[in-house]
């Protein structure tokens, strides 16, 4: 079966969004939309599978879920010519979990070392939602029979996993996918990760081999979404760099994370190529490079800050976004659970 490209892809609300988030997967969610139907989703149902004292409780998370809401609108999603909603409003996802949790390897999820890094060593206390996270995961894409998935670098092996998932499920249940009718055998497409751009993988600003994250204990290690244009100029003209010039070429920047990192920021910023950034700031002192990349950024930065500020201050607003956008995306979730129901062979009302 020749399936329709459509764009999924999720954020978790689990504290502050930073320009990893913004330039790794949101940036590329906005492109998306010229030349695809695409569907966004505030993943709360995976916001809880760490402990409560890190997602830190309920009101936090309805308050990180109107956020990141406000975030992907104020950075440019439309959501009336394209679908916003929050996970946990269509059933199917943890129905398809369920069901995937079935076909997933016990040996596939252990190997995710995205589970491993959160769980660490107490792996005994971790969460089963967190081990089985990936196959929510492979849930969210496959009920929308998504083919394209914009995420940054480190969502790869979990994107591996989904396709993994879908192709078992095709092999297990090939003849009731023929007799629905698809010749092929093939009810899931297998997702393409789109890990595009200079910025696919964001460093800390205080440790270049280290990923920009949210969890970070150092607030001056990420520029968060939310931070003024004072903060912003602050936390770059503090961030780590080494006391070579800059290079001119991009082999100059090979061992050499921080600026490395600092000039990946910059091109993905100005929609320029590292190499071309390099060409405008190469031979020169990283002051005045650190003094335009912070002019760049609170030149993009500041008007989503602003923009968000304005949505959050109306919760009845954003929730209308989502309840909006949760009724579209049920009604397609709902073809997919009965065409799944019928080729498990589970009976439902019709
Ligand atoms: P989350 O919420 O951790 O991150 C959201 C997106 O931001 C990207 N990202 C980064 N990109 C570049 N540099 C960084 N330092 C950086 N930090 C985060 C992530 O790769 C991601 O694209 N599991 C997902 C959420 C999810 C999902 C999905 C994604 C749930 N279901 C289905 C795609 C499809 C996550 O934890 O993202």
């Amino acid at each position: 079966m020749p399936f329709v490209e459509r764009v999924f892809s999720g954020v978790q609300p689990t504290g502050n969004l930073h320009l990893g988030n913004y330039l790794g997967a949101i940036v590329n969610f906005v492109k998306m939309q010229e030349t695809h139907n695409c569907i966004y989703c505030v993943v709360d149902m995976h916001a809880i599978t760490q402990g409560i004292d890190v997602w830190g409780g309920p009101a936090e998370l309805t308050r990180n879920t109107r956020e990141v809401t406000a975030a992907f609108i104020a950075a440019g999603i439309d959501p009336k010519k394209h679908i916003v909603f929050n996970q946990s409003q269509v059933s199917g996802h943890a129905e398809l979990a369920w069901i995937f949790n079935c076909v997933a390897r016990m040996g596939w999820l252990g190997r995710m070392t995205q589970f491993k890094e959160k769980a660490g060593k107490d792996r005994e206390n971790a969460s089963v939602g967190l081990f089985d996270y990936p196959v929510l995961m492979a849930a969210d894409i496959l009920l929308y029979r998504a083919t394209h998935v914009p995420v940054g670098e480190d969502q790869k092996q979990h994107l591996e996993l989904s396709r993994d998932i879908a192709q078992k499920f095709n092999n297990d249940f090939g003849d009731s996918i023929r007799a629905q009718g698809a010749n092929d055998g093939l009810f899931f497409p297998l997702p393409e990760p789109l890990i595009t751009g200079p910025a696919t993988r964001v460093m800390s600003l205080r440790d270049g081999t280290k990923k920009m994250s949210k969890s970070d204990a150092s607030d001056n290690s990420r520029i968060n979404l939310t931070d003024d244009a004072d903060t912003i100029a602050q936390k770059i003209r503090k961030a780590k760099t080494d006391p070579e010039p800059l290079p001119s070429e991009e082999k100059g920047l090979e061992a050499r994370p921080e600026a490395d990192n600092l000039v990946g920021i910059f091109a993905a910023l100005s929609g320029r190529a590292k190499a071309d950034v390099l060409r405008e700031f190469g031979g020169g002192q990283f002051s005045s490079f650190k003094n335009a990349l912070a002019e760049l950024c609170v030149t993009k930065l500041a008007p989503i800050a602003g923009e968000m500020k304005r949505l959050v201050a109306d919760p009845g607003h954003i929730d209308s976004i989502l309840n909006d956008g949760s009724d579209r995306a049920r009604a397609l979730a709902d073809e997919t659970m009965k065409l799944s129901k019928d080729i498990v062979g589970f009976i439902y009302r019709r």
